[in-house]
């Protein structure tokens, strides 16, 4: 741990963590965890048998798993990989059936702890796991929220019933079929005669995809279509007002990003959520994220990244979820190609819908990879974005890899899929202004472009700069007497003190 606030305190309390399974979610809080180990906690990790985690890279903490262990349990043959759509299912569906297992397991956990006089004094949850809140309460166990996401990102969620009160998913819901929002959304953002709706007042006026949305000016109107959520009553509407409730319910927010980065949002979380809040990131500057990843990276492209000039190579990667229809992966490849820039491409088996890993690509892109690009399934992220080499990150804007690019200070080229990946795209390109957000969809001429304005575009140095500066801010923050630092003596202090 690079900057390590220290503690007086032996090992004399536990904290429980909780993670949502999957990549995203599970990176954060094992960071976390190890955090938390570092200034004098024991760790006890509970987790799902869906998407485990590997334990023996932590032999420090203790695992308990929970919930899906019965192999015949239909909700464990409800959780699948296999699409956003299942994912969100399988989160909803545990989080309906979790209570009373989790009740037992904890109820165990916490008499075994008083008998070793070691006392559990806090559970430490996913915000998506919003069923922990009553289990914890009737255990008179204090519950803290990790969210993995943005600040930025819940103040949108948390405006839901004001954007649907202003017809805003009504609008946006009636043109985007939802399986295809990345095919249609090319033709549909254009601003022409078709993309202008009545606002739900009836009067005349009327608002375009491209417009501004008064409520987060942030915002365009096409990115609330991009978060495909179609308001209140929607499956994911309601799962994301049942986080927000019992996030307000809980006894405080750990999240993973620093107040310069979202000082502005953080005084209304501070008016909106009236528990303490804990900015204590980026997370990954104190533990990688590589011990907790669920595929093994590969690493065998890094005598050629060492070989490469300074700024010079294109990092591709979407995340651990999302997927491509065919015909954007296309526009991807030919994009890629026309650039005529060195890459390296993670592109995870299963990626393009219907197809399992390399097999559209032609011969010609092929050749192409063998002289100037590296295709891999899973990377070393946080450390091809540390090299010298690593010139932009092309991202879907998941909050991690949008935290570990900023880190470096690379500039990133914005293509986000849904949830808050829009909204953090949005944030990255008009408000931190160092990176370009390809928001028209998957097409050859503008990626081809969007590449080059990033890597050897007249303005690339402005944002290079940018993004430099930005770093400089994180690392200040991690230092004695920083925001990060300080807030993490407070989380201490506080989860002590419970
Ligand atoms: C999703 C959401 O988009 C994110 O915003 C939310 O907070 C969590 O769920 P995901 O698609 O997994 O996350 O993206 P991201 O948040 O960026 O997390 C991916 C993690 O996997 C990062 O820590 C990244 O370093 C790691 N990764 C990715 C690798 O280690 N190797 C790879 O090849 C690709």
């Amino acid at each position: 741990m690079e900057n390590q606030v220290g503690r007086s305190n032996c090992r004399r309390q536990r904290v429980v963590l909780f993670p949502l399974p999957f990549q995203g979610h599970i990176n954060p809080m094992l960071q976390l965890a190890n955090i938390l180990y570092s200034e004098g906690f024991s760790i006890t990790i509970i987790h799902t048998n869906f998407n485990s985690i590997y334990t023996s890279n932590y032999p420090q903490f203790t695992f308990r798993a929970v919930l899906d262990n019965d192999s015949k349990d239909i909700n464990l043959a409800k959780l699948s990989s296999k699409g956003v759509g299942d994912l969100l299912s399988g989160i909803m569906l545990l989080n309906q059936c979790g209570e009373e297992s989790l009740r037992q397991e904890l109820d165990q956990m916490l008499m075994a702890s008083k008998q070793q006089g070691e006392p559990i004094v806090c559970l430490v949850t996913d915000a998506l796991w919003y069923f922990t809140q009553s289990v914890a309460d009737s255990l008179k166990l204090s519950r803290m929220v990790l969210r993995t996401s943005s600040l930025f990102c819940v103040i949108v969620y948390a405006s839901i019933p004001v954007l649907e009160d202003q017809g805003y998913f009504n609008q946006v819901n009636s043109v985007f079929d939802e399986e295809n929002i990345d095919l249609d959304l090319k033709n549909i953002i254009a601003p022409n005669e078709e993309n202008n709706f009545k606002k739900p007042d009836g009067g005349e006026s009327v608002r375009n995809l491209e417009d501004r949305v008064p409520e987060i000016p942030v915002l365009k109107v096409k990115d609330i279509s991009k978060m495909r959520i179609k308001g209140q009553k929607d499956p994911t509407g309601k799962l994301l007002a049942n986080m927000l409730k019992q996030t307000k319910a809980s006894s405080g927010i750990i999240w993973n990003s620093f107040k310069e980065l979202e000082e502005t949002e953080l005084q209304k979380i501070h008016k909106d959520f009236p528990v303490p809040s804990f900015l204590i990131g980026p997370f990954h500057k104190y533990f990688p994220a590589s011990l907790s990843s669920l595929m093994e990276p590969d690493r065998s492209f890094m005598s050629w990244l060492d070989h490469q000039a300074p700024n010079s190579v294109l990092y591709i990667s979407f995340g651990s979820a999302a997927q491509l229809h065919k015909q954007d992966f296309l526009e991807v490849v030919n994009g890629l190609a026309n650039s005529k820039q060195p890459f390296l491409w993670v592109m995870r088996p299963g990626f393009v819908k219907g197809s399992e890993w390399m097999e559209l690509l032609t011969n010609g892109f092929l050749d192409l990879v063998g002289e100037r690009g590296h295709i891999v399934k899973w990377a070393p992220q946080q450390e091809v974005l540390a090299h010298q080499a690593a010139g932009a990150f092309w991202t879907h804007n998941g909050w991690n890899s949008t935290l570990e690019s900023i880190c470096e200070g690379v500039p990133m080229i914005c293509s986000p899929f849904w949830g808050d990946q829009p909204l953090d795209a949005r944030y990255v390109s008009d408000i931190l202004k160092v990176g370009v957000y390809l928001e028209n969809g998957w097409e050859r001429e503008e990626i081809e472009s969007a590449i080059r304005k990033v890597m050897v575009g007249e303005e690339s140095e402005d944002i290079r700069e940018r993004a430099r500066y930005l770093k400089e801010k994180v690392n200040v923050s991690l230092m004695k007497g920083g925001s990060s630092y300080e807030s993490l003596v407070s989380l201490v202090g506080y989860i002590s003190s419970l």
